[in-house]
């Protein structure tokens, strides 16, 4: 092998080798591989032999020593497998479907590649998932409602592909869900009001879109909310006054839709809110004087709204 004697590559090869001897590691390197697994003596030795990592270590290291070509099929067979974490490097094609087999898996980080293909069905047969990221690749088909029978899962992000289709209701079903990353896809329908189910989210983005119809009051039961950015989409209708429930916001980007009615004075009401952004809607009439009590303001956008752009100062009330 060409890398043989690079040192960055010899780091890569002996820490890969660590992880497979070891029963958990954690070590950042030029781009960061860990794999987790808890697997007997025989199947570690039997992993380790096969060798099947060998070929995806660039020949020419000189930039980085991501792992380039295809995730084997073989990957199937390491059934004890509980952490996969093999983003940010050079991966491309599908995701073989004998992942599915890894029923053991928590972690599975494959983001920032180069897969294409679909978010397989078979990832619903993961059932100890807890973290799901599968951002910034170029995965198209639709968001597959199988997705919902991941009920452990924490993080799930899809963020940043060519995905399509609706975003299925199934998702309400992923209670212990705490971060939704969707923005960046061309999903459309609406919003399902199922989401109002997932009680522990603290990050909701399904910005840079295409949903349409409105903004569903269930989004007001999200009491752990701390960020919600739904911007870049065809939302219509108002804003709901249920958004005035949700305590723990810290940003709040509404922003390109086209929202109309005014602007809620509920808004006032989230004293911890320290990022608001509404503007490019038709959205209308007075900002409310509860906005100007907000105790940490750091952004205040509400420009573009109507046909004129506001500049607001602390202590005024300004119309428009
Ligand atoms: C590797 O992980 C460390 C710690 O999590 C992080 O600081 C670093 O940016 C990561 N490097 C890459 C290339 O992802
Ligand atoms: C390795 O890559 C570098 C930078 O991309 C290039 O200059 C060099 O010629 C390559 N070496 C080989 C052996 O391909
Ligand atoms: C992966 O990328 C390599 C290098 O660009 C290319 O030769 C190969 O055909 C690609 N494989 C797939 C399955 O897209
Ligand atoms: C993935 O991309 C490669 C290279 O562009 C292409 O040949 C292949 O058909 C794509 N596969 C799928 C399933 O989209
Ligand atoms: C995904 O993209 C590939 C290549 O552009 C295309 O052939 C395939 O039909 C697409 N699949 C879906 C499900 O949209
Ligand atoms: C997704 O996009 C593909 C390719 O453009 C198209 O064939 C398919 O009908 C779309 N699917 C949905 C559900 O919109
Ligand atoms: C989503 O877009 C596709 C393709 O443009 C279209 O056929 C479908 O009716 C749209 N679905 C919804 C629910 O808007
Ligand atoms: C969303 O857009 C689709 C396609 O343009 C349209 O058929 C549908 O009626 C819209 N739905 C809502 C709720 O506005
Ligand atoms: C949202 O837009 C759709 C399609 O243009 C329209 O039928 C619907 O009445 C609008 N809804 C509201 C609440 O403005
Ligand atoms: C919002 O726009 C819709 C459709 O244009 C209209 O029917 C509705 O009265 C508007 N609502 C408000 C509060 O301005
Ligand atoms: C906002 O716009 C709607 C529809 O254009 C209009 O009926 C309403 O009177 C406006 N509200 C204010 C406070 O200007
Ligand atoms: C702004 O909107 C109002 C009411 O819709 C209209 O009368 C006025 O001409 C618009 N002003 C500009 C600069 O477009």
């Amino acid at each position: 092998m060409a890398c043989g004697f690079s040192n960055t590559c010899r780091a890569v090869i002996v820490f890969i080798w660590a992880a497979l001897t070891l029963l958990k590691v954690h070590v950042a390197s030029a781009t960061n591989i860990s794999i987790h697994v808890a697997a007997s003596e025989i199947e570690r030795q039997a992993l380790l032999n096969s060798g099947w990592w060998k070929d995806r270590i660039p020949h020419n290291t000189s930039d980085h020593c991501g792992w380039v070509g295809t995730i084997p099929k073989e990957i199937g067979s390491l059934r004890n497998l509980e952490s996969l974490d093999l983003s940010s490097n050079n991966l491309n094609g599908t995701i073989p479907k004998e992942i599915g087999s890894l029923r053991n898996l928590e972690l599975l980080d494959l983001s920032s590649n180069n897969l294409n293909g679909t978010v397989l069905k078979e990832i619903g047969s993961l059932r100890n998932l807890k973290v799901l990221d599968l951002g910034s690749n170029n995965l198209n088909g639709t968001v597959p409602k199988e997705i919902g029978s991941l009920r452990n899962l924490k993080v799930l992000d899809l963020g940043s592909n060519n995905l399509n289709g609706t975003i299925p209701k199934e998702i309400g079903s992923l209670r212990n869900l705490e971060w939704l990353e969707l923005s960046s896809n061309n999903l459309n329908g609406t919003i399902p009001k199922e989401i109002g189910r997932l009680r522990n989210l603290e990050s909701l983005d399904l910005s840079s879109n295409n949903l349409n119809g409105t903004i569903p009051k269930e989004i007001g039961r999200l009491r752990n909310l701390e960020s919600l950015d739904l911007s870049s989409n065809n939302l219509n209708g108002t804003v709901p006054k249920e958004i005035g429930n949700l305590r723990n916001l810290q940003s709040l980007d509404l922003s390109s839709n086209n929202l109309n009615g005014t602007i809620r004075k509920e808004i006032g009401s989230l004293r911890n809110l320290e990022w608001l952004e509404l503007s490019s809607n038709n959205l209308n009439g007075t900002i409310p004087k509860e906005i100007w009590s907000l105790r940490n303001p750091k952004v205040l956008e509400l420009s573009s709204n109507l046909n004129k752009s506001v500049q607001p100062k602390r202590g005024c009330e300004l119309e428009f």
